[in-house]
């Protein structure tokens, strides 16, 4: 069975005495949690080692929103698989659309992130998905298809995430409807050599429509942005179906 895994993105939001506020709200959902759920919190850098010592103990996972693809170098403003192995990361984004858009992310940069965040222990959950007007122009299969044909190239299978978000649907409140998503879950999943693949749906997830996308037999999770924020709605979110 695949595995199931909730992974809020906090994005660039929360300092450290925010991030302290937000767990003291959140553990409490957990008592209630199944086993069968992973539950990550993918956080700013300078929020990683707050939560890395407070975290002991508690099923949450910790995870980065980047990682480059050098142990170490001339890399201004960029971390290392090293520095968030240290931190006790065991997630992280890679090529999320707002990389790709804001911070000339391409295949290859992605496809090389993906294999550092191997090498060093670390669980890649890859982004793809398409535009509003691929999706309008019929290019939505074509396009996700060619992302994972590059993205993908020499990567490990066995430890990946996939998240599915269809950038129109990213902070929007626009939705992509359960089973379209679904739909096209099924085909990422063709597309893929290990059918055992975690693949998340992102985009406008909350806690009024958690139970109908998880209710989807393609859908083994989400990727949760703005509702990943504050703990109520993450916790009914980490809780669906109860
Ligand atoms: O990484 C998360 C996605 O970009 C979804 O963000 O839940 O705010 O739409 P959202």
């Amino acid at each position: 069975m695949r595995k199931k895994v909730i992974a809020g993105n906090w994005k660039m939001y929360k300092t450290q005495a925010e991030a302290q506020e937000f767990l003291q709200g959140f553990l409490k959902h957990l008592t209630e949690t199944p086993d069968d759920r992973e539950v990550v919190l993918c956080v700013p850098y300078t929020d990683l080692w707050l939560l890395s010592k407070n975290l002991h103990g508690s099923r949450i996972r910790l995870g980065a929103q980047n990682i480059h693809w050098a142990a170490e170098g001339a890399y201004t403003g960029e971390i290392s698989g090293p520095m968030l192995a240290e931190a006790g990361v065991r997630y992280v984004v890679v090529g999320h659309s707002e990389r790709r858009q804001y911070f000339g992310e391409t295949d290859d940069t992605v496809n090389l992130r993906l294999k550092a965040a191997q090498e060093f222990g670390i669980t890649p959950i890859l982004c793809v998905g398409e535009t509003k007007q691929q999706r309008s122009t019929g290019q939505t299969e074509p396009f996700i298809f060619n992302q994972l044909e590059n993205d993908l190239v020499d990567v490990d299978q066995s430890n990946l995430v996939i998240a599915y978000e269809p950038i129109w649907a990213i902070g929007t409140g626009d939705t992509c409807e359960p089973d379209e998503a679904n739909r096209v879950i099924g085909l990422i999943r063709e597309q893929i050599d290990n059918p055992d693949v975690p693949i998340q749906y992102g985009g406008s997830v909350k806690p009024d429509n958690i139970d109908v996308i998880m209710a989807q037999p393609e859908i083994d999770g989400v990727l949760v942005g703005g509702a990943s924020l504050t703990p109520d709605s993450f916790g009914r979110i980490v809780n669906f179906g109860l």
